[in-house]
């Protein structure tokens, strides 16, 4: 007997393999519930996971009502959905009920439900944690390994009438989520808090887990206890269900267990704990986890769809999609827009006609223009020549006699520098490249190359040359010429050996070594240079972007003004006058930003910025800084207006100089960052303030100056002037952003 079970089993166990295909005998139905592998009805029917498992073996029992209705052992199976992995089943209501006859609640308060050995899981996402009762307090626990979890939620009792249908939160009837990925729970009324014997209301509490879409609360559960009655003890639960355990990485890997076996299909991973299901792709639709089983849908018959093209259109499928096409003789979007009657038929051979000339005609041009090109090289020079203004300029030049400007051939500038030699860059910037060079006579030059030229810069670059061609002071970078034959536009600058002000100034880690008179004369240089531009010049140029990466320092501290990428030969009429904002921040006057209208006054403003830097050794704009000092000439003007200018003032400057003099300094900077621009001096006034200064400090009427301080010295009282200046050679060329190149914006 023994040995017949045994074989029996045996034979029943190798007829049952892990993932194999389910006999088309199959039951597939009970009652009015279609049951879909891996779901199933009897051995070898459904997908059978593991030992004791009976997730998806089902049983079909005639009930009492006479209908036949499908069980996973004694829990009612309701609906399966194959595209979301999820089952519906009538999961039992809990009720605690106190008895009048006993005064007391009925005892046994705890029940739980349990899907351990299962591949289901409760959908946190579908099911909520319902209480139902007046004063009712329960708790949904779970035990699962590693999550152990407690949540609950308390119905209030609420005056009588204040009770309304369809609404769960709190009076009556109260809800709470659960957490991903369970697959038991507990529940547990608090008989501490649950009462249910207020007058008026029923005795009972329920609490359930249920589907949240299919509760519907009516007031009579609290108020008559018909709560079982109206849903006959049960309600729809939401479970999520799984074939594998693993990821679809996994899962994928091992073909022989792998469940998603029909043709288009893929494979997802469960988003309620691990393990995985199967899904048709899109387009398709059935059974992934049976050979073909998901097929094409036909989107254009499909009600789901409700006719996907756009009326007039026709719709064709296709695997795993459709194509809507619109009418003959119209043309349109046939998807979501409109089909147009097409033009005549003539007017589009027409059309095409001229669409192929043309397209013929610009291959020959191009063909005739590249062998044009390759056949003299010198017609490329030339266009270049033309491209960046030389013909302008030439015109220009010819009526300004008495300048000398030469025209370079590029052989030239790549002798000067040895074919551009890394070793020779002085500076390199977003825009170009500076290069130091020596000419044949032996004049050191820069030689600015500019990176890339669209329109803009082109127009920049002419601009500056036509500029600085026409400028000729000692205090303004003197431009030798250019060479316009090559790709990139070149201008070849004379050669200042000591760096940019910004470098003098911020150069060194602990502030400068420059003498008060030094940075006095820097200044004073400087705005002579930009009143003489301003004012003198003819036409008057408006410099655009005065800041002191763009102020060259020559011998002697001679202040050399450079960069007129962003100048402006003042306007003749009003329409020129609106330019587009550039400039660097920090510098940047703030009516100019306001209202892009360049005028001389902006370069005072940034002209006062210069004068903070000279002033205090800080950067224009120093981004580490605190929030309010990061802006140098707000922070002077906070400074300034609470007495504390002194705060802000170099300390080499501080202890040099006499505080009124600096004063005076400072306050001519203030007025240069006026807001408005006319309430600003004249960069003229400006300049002959910083002479007078100059002067006072030269000169000074019964005041001590170093020098006088010096003999002092030399006699024996303290002083508080500098020992030596700039003993150590302060300017190195090397790491010099050279010409205003290299501007930190
Ligand atoms: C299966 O695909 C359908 C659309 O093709 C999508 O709506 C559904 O959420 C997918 N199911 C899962 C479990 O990802
Ligand atoms: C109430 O309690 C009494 C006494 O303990 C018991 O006999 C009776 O069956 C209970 N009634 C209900 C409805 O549970
Ligand atoms: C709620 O609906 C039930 C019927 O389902 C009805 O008897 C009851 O009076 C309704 N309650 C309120 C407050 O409207
Ligand atoms: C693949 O799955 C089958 C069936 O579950 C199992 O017997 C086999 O060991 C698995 N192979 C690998 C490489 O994991
Ligand atoms: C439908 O129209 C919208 C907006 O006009 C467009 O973004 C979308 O691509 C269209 N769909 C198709 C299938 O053409
Ligand atoms: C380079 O040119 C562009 C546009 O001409 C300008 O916005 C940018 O600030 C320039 N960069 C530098 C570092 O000069
Ligand atoms: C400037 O550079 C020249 C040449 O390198 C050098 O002779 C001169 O001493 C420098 N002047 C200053 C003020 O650094
Ligand atoms: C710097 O501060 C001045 C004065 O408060 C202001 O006008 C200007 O717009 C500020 N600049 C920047 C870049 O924030």
């Amino acid at each position: 007997m023994l040995l017949i079970t045994l074989m029996i089993i045996a034979v029943l166990v190798s007829a049952w393999p892990a993932a194999a295909t389910p006999p088309s005998s199959c039951q597939r139905r009970c009652g009015d519930l279609d049951i879909p592998y891996p779901f199933g009805i009897g051995r070898g029917c459904y997908l059978y996971t593991g030992e004791g498992d009976t997730t998806f073996g089902l049983t079909c029992k005639l009930t009492a009502d006479g209908t036949y209705k499908a069980f996973c052992y004694d829990v009612q199976v309701i609906g399966i959905s194959l595209r979301r992995g999820q089952a519906r089943i009538r999961s039992d209501i809990r009720s605690w009920c106190y008895n009048r006859t006993s005064m007391s609640m009925d005892k046994n308060n705890v029940w739980w439900s349990d899907f351990t050995d299962s591949q289901f899981r409760l959908s946190d996402e579908d099911n909520r944690f319902t209480v139902i009762g007046c004063n009712s307090l329960a708790y949904v626990k779970s035990a699962n390994t590693g999550s152990k979890y407690m949540t609950g939620c308390m119905a209030t009792c609420p005056a009588a009438g204040r009770l309304e249908n369809g609404s769960c939160s709190g009076m009556g009837c109260c809800q709470a989520a659960i957490p991903r990925g369970i697959n038991t729970y507990e529940v547990q009324f608090d008989d501490r808090f649950t009462t249910s014997r207020t007058r008026g209301f029923g005795r009972c509490s329920y609490a359930v887990l249920v589907e949240a879409a299919a509760f519907d609360f009516r007031t009579t559960y609290v108020t008559a206890d018909d709560f079982m009655e109206s849903t006959g003890g049960k309600a729809p639960l939401v479970l999520d269900w799984v074939v594998g355990k693993g990821t679809c990485r996994e899962a994928e890997r091992n073909a022989t267990a792998y469940m998603c076996v029909s043709g288009n299909s893929e494979c997802v991973d469960s988003r309620n704990g691990p393990g995985y299901l199967c899904n048709c792709s899109r387009g398709y639709d059935g059974n992934p986890y049976v050979p073909d089983g998901c097929q094409d849908v036909n989107e254009c018959d499909d009600t789901r769809f409700k006719y996907p093209c756009s009326v007039p259109g026709t719709c064709v499928n296709t695997a795993g999609g459709y194509l809507c096409s619109c009418p003959d003789k119209t043309t349109g979007n046939a998807y979501n827009g409109t089909c147009d009657a097409k033009k005549s038929q003539l007017g589009v051979r027409m059309a095409l006609g001229i669409s192929i000339g043309v397209v013929v005609l610009v291959v020959a041009t191009s063909c005739a223009y590249m062998i044009h090109q390759k056949r003299s090289l010198a017609a490329v020079k030339q266009r270049y020549f033309r491209q960046h203004g030389g013909l302008l300029l030439f015109e220009e030049m010819k009526s300004k006699q008495g300048l000398s400007f030469t025209l370079f051939t590029k052989e030239e500038l790549e002798e000067a520098t040895g074919k551009f030699d890394e070793r020779n860059v002085l500076g390199k910037g977003g825009n170009g490249t500076v290069y130091k060079g020596v000419l044949k006579d032996k004049r050191l030059v820069a030689i600015k190359k500019c990176k890339l030229i669209n329109e803009r810069q082109e127009k920049e670059f002419g601009k500056e040359m036509l500029i600085l061609s026409q400028v000729n002071h000692r205090n303004v970078v003197r431009l030798y010429g250019c060479c316009l034959e090559v790709e990139v536009p070149m201008l070849v600058y004379e050669f200042i050996p000591n760096g940019t002000l910004y470098q003098l100034i911020h150069g060194r880690p602990h502030g400068s070594r420059i003498s008060f008179t030094t940075r006095l004369k820097i200044a004073h240089e400087t705005a002579e240079t930009l009143a003489y531009l301003h004012s003198w010049a003819s036409p008057p140029i408006i410099h655009g972007d005065v800041k002191s990466p763009n102020i060259l320092i020559g011998e002697d501290y001679t202040a050399k003004v450079a960069d007129f990428g962003a100048s402006a030969l003042a306007p003749t009429d009003e329409a020129q006058f609106v330019t587009f904002v550039q400039g660097t921040y920090g510098y940047l006057d703030p009516e100019y930003m306001q209202t892009s209208k360049l005028t001389s006054k902006s370069d005072v403003y940034s002209f006062g910025v210069v004068l903070l830097e000279l002033l205090t050794c800080r950067k224009a704009m120093n981004l580490q800084a605190l929030e309010e000092e990061k802006n140098l000439s707000s922070h002077f003007l906070l400074a300034e207006s609470e007495n504390r200018l002194d705060e802000i003032l170099d300390e080499q400057i501080k202890g040099e100089q006499s505080v009124e003099l600096i004063e005076q300094v400072a306050e001519l900077a203030k007025e240069c960052l006026e807001m408005a621009s006319d309430k600003r001096p004249s960069m003229r006034e400006v300049a002959e303030e910083l002479d007078r200064v100059r002067k006072m400090l030269q000169h000074p009427w019964g005041q001590q100056t170093c020098d006088e301080e010096r003999k002092a010295l030399l006699i024996g009282s303290p002083s508080t002037c500098p020992k030596v200046e700039l003993s150590n050679g302060y300017v190195s060329l090397s790491d010099s952003a050279y010409l205003g190149v290299q501007s930190p914006r």
